[in-house]
């Protein structure tokens, strides 16, 4: 349990499902006040306030696209106006769909685009905005990816979106550090969640992911959201511009385990 994080105020963006749920109900648990964004389904969302609120915390469901500019200021703003401020902004929004890159359209290259990187950069801007203008020491977290740093054929759109919210919170942490806003990523590896919902129900592809990770299982959601209450708190005040991989050694080069090379 992190104490500091007692009342804190966090919006997370797609809060409804995966590891966005995981986050909202461990900052539940950390009696914090919680925002939970949704896309699409209102009943999902209903089910994680619950959750929240039977952990510990208090909570509010607020619908948004991240994609839309208006949208995301409606957010931080309806964010402000329930709990009266805002102390942590996670941008964990996000979509994939595989596809050959030469047949790529541009429609979908700018879906996943603007849903991963310029959704994360429009709930920061909104976040940074409140924090100068109050004078608040304020926590940004990413959602980014192991394919921040692993190149993934087929996944362009994807893997260029995660790679350019690396520099985006590494440029954000450096230009408001002196305010000691600090802004990190995290970088999960194969998470059990929906997005793997498909992949993961076919045990020949389950065996194939299992096989690239070093610890030998895929991740628990609630794995992820203890980096992100960590990252949240003042126990990890001096991290700034980071990438905190959650991915059972995924990026540690696994097919050099055996002393191949
Ligand atoms: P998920 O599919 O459960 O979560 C994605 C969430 O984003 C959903 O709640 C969805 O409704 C929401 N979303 C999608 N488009 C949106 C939009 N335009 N506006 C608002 N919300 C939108 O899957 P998961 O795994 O929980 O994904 C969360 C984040 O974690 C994503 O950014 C994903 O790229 C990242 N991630 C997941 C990994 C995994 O293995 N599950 C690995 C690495 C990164």
């Amino acid at each position: 349990m992190y104490e500091d994080l007692n009342g804190k105020v966090v919006v997370i963006t797609g809060g409804s499902t995966g590891l966005g749920a995981a986050m909202a109900v461990r900052f539940g648990k950390e009696k914090a006040k919680v925002v939970v964004n949704y896309y699409k389904n209102e009943q999902e969302a209903i089910e994680i306030k619950e959750k929240v609120e039977k952990a510990g915390g208090q909570a509010i469901i607020v619908q948004a696209d991240v994609t839309k500019e208006e949208d995301v200021i409606n957010l931080v703003q309806t964010a402000i106006k329930e709990f009266a401020t805002l102390d942590i902004m996670i941008n964990n929004a996000g979509m994939e769909n595989p596809v050959p890159s030469h047949e790529l359209s541009l429609e979908d290259w700018r879906k996943v685009m603007d849903t991963n990187l310029t959704g994360a950069f429009l709930g920061s801007r909104e976040a940074l905005k409140h924090f100068i203008e109050n004078d608040i020491q304020g926590n940004i977290i990413n959602m980014s990816s192991v394919h921040e740093m692993i190149p993934w054929p087929t996944f362009v759109h994807y893997a260029a979106s995660k790679g350019g919210m690396k520099l985006m919170t590494e440029t954000l942490a450096l230009e408001y550090a002196p305010k000691k806003i600090r802004v990190n990523n995290i970088g999960p590896g194969a998470m059990n969640t929906p997005i793997n919902a498909e992949k993961f129900a076919d045990p020949k592809q389950r065996a194939d992911v299992e096989s690239m990770i070093p610890m030998g299982y895929i991740g628990k959601p609630e794995e992820v959201a203890a980096a992100a209450v960590w990252l949240a708190s003042t126990e990890s005040s001096y991290v700034t511009g980071h990438t905190l991989f959650v991915d059972g050694g995924m990026t540690k080069y696994p097919s050099f385990m055996a002393g191949r090379g």
